[in-house]
């Protein structure tokens, strides 16, 4: 492998890591820009959803989350003062273009023209996400992800964002997470379009797939030699609650449909034989894989982006294992399917130890396990931790403070199993904190706060956490104090 290898700094147990290593924050368009009317913006799939009574905690809904459309330029000054290197955002696609068709709208592109110009006058490195699970209205109206129309669709969007800031932005992702675009929007019904039928799901999954392969060609025609495209995945650190023949076919499943349905056609150019038999009883895969699609999928990448937030800990549900059971929707409320289709008989549990506020356990190790295994199965590929954190009852002392303790402590560990991770090969680029500042956290509202930043969603006002003045700490020295 040709990574850089990192090192431990002077005699203290401080963690250096490789030059050139990449330290920034995350974020997602629908998650903190509001605005969600203007400048020609159309509704996407989240507005309708969040719209929807009894859809998102509280009523919740995007229409003026962070403000950030409007205070692009004091975040960009925010993240600046937080040293950061890098900024990961995504671009709205029902802002440039509406209907999920036809020309783009000048206002929308400016926005993103605008704030990549802010970021790179700063010295921070855009790094541009086509579709973190905005779909325009227009296009799920005519079936969404689950028809192959909506690749044809997002090539063409993409070939448009592509005109528009190639010239400024090296790092493109194509898509975010789409496991729970298709499985959580299709599958569980948890998140926006809210479907609950698992052959739309795996429907949705294959055409996320293609869109994604349809784009890296696009991209790579329209973009500089110099540009480096990606997808981020949320991978799953599969765990079978035992070694029992039934609880490790469970994990075999859930590998399946978490990891190896993108895994397998992106790197291998084939859907893994296992998942086409657990599924094949939902979705007649020969009709919905053209001959071709593969091909396109497996398009070679830059740059593979991994999420990262726990582990998954699973047995067989038919037997009985210790431990409490977690809701089978991934206890994001209000969906009835499974985002596991052909795997309805897993349980999945809480491991042992302490979680954050979402429920979800602390462990870095898998964070570790999981930068292994890419690394192992494409040694060749370099790796980038696209998002990581958590979410804590953050709030603001009398004296105006927010001190947030157990967050430095969870990225602490992670970055520490990222260092790990890179000292024994993996070729790990980057890491992107999970996120920039508190946002619009998808069916939970504003009720859960992930950022490094807090927001006061009444007033707008920016406070940064102890956690981000520890992190620019991090980030300004390149290294992780013990
Ligand atoms: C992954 C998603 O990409 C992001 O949008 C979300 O807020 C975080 N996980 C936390 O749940």
């Amino acid at each position: 492998m040709t990574a850089v290898q990192p090192d431990r700094a002077d005699t203290s147990r401080a963690l250096r890591f490789p030059p050139g290593f990449v330290w920034g924050a995350a974020t997602a368009a629908y998650q903190i820009e509001g605005a969600a009317a203007e400048d020609g913006r159309t509704p996407s799939i989240w507005d309708t959803f969040s719209h929807t009574p009894g859809r998102v905690h509280n009523g919740d809904t995007g229409d003026i989350a962070a403000d950030h459309y409007h205070r692009f330029r004091d975040d960009v000054a925010l993240m600046a003062d937080l040293s950061l290197g890098a900024y990961r955002f995504s671009v709205s696609w029902p802002r440039v273009q509406p209907t999920g068709r036809g020309p783009a709208v000048q206002r929308g592109l400016d926005f993103y023209r605008k704030l990549t110009d802010e970021l790179l006058e700063r010295g921070i490195t855009p790094v541009l996400t086509l579709y973190h699970w905005d779909l325009p209205q227009d296009l799920e109206d005519v079936g969404g992800w689950t028809v192959r129309d909506t690749t044809e669709r997002f090539a063409e969007y993409a070939g448009i964002v592509a005109g528009a800031l190639g010239d400024r932005v090296t790092y493109w992702t194509t898509l975010n997470e789409p496991w729970c675009s298709a499985f959580l929007g299709y599958g569980s019904g948890v998140h926006a379009p809210g479907r609950t039928d698992p052959e739309s799901a795996l429907k949705a999954v294959h055409h996320l797939n293609l869109a994604h392969g349809k784009a890296i060609g696009v991209l790579r025609s329209a973009l500089p030699a110099t540009a480096r495209t990606s997808i981020t995945l949320n991978l799953h650190q599969v765990r079978p609650a035992s070694g029992s023949a039934a609880d490790l076919d469970a994990a075999r499943r859930i590998d399946a449909v978490g990891n190896r349905v993108f895994l397998g056609p992106l790197f291998n150019g084939d859907y893994p034989a296992d998942l086409l038999a657990d599924t094949a009883h939902l979705v007649d895969w020969e009709a919905l894989v053209h001959g071709g699609d593969l091909a396109e999928i497996s398009r070679p990448i830059d740059l593979m982006g991994i999420n990262y937030y726990t582990p998954t800990l699973v047995s067989d549900g038919r037997a009985r294992t210790d431990g409490p059971e977690l809701p089978r929707n991934d206890g994001h409320g209000g969906g009835t399917g499974s985002p596991w289709p052909g795997s309805e008989h897993v349980a999945f549990h809480l491991p042992p130890g302490e979680t954050t506020a979402m429920r979800w356990a602390v462990d870095s190790t898998g964070l570790y396990d999981l930068l292994m295994r890419v690394a192992r199965e494409r040694p060749d590929l370099p790796l980038m931790v696209t998002e990581n954190g958590a979410a804590y009852d953050d709030y603001v002392s009398p004296e105006g403070a927010v001190n947030d303790p157990e967050r430095i402590a969870y990225v602490h560990s992670h970055l520490a199993a990222v260092h790990r991770a890179i000292a024994d090969g993996a070729d790990v680029r980057g890491y992107f904190l999970w996120s920039l500042m508190d946002n619009f956290e998808w069916a939970y509202g504003y009720s859960k706060r992930f950022g490094a930043v807090y927001v006061d969603f009444a007033s707008q006002a920016r406070i940064p956490k102890r956690s981000a003045r520890w992190y620019a700490e991090v980030a300004r020295d390149n290294v992780l104090q013990d």
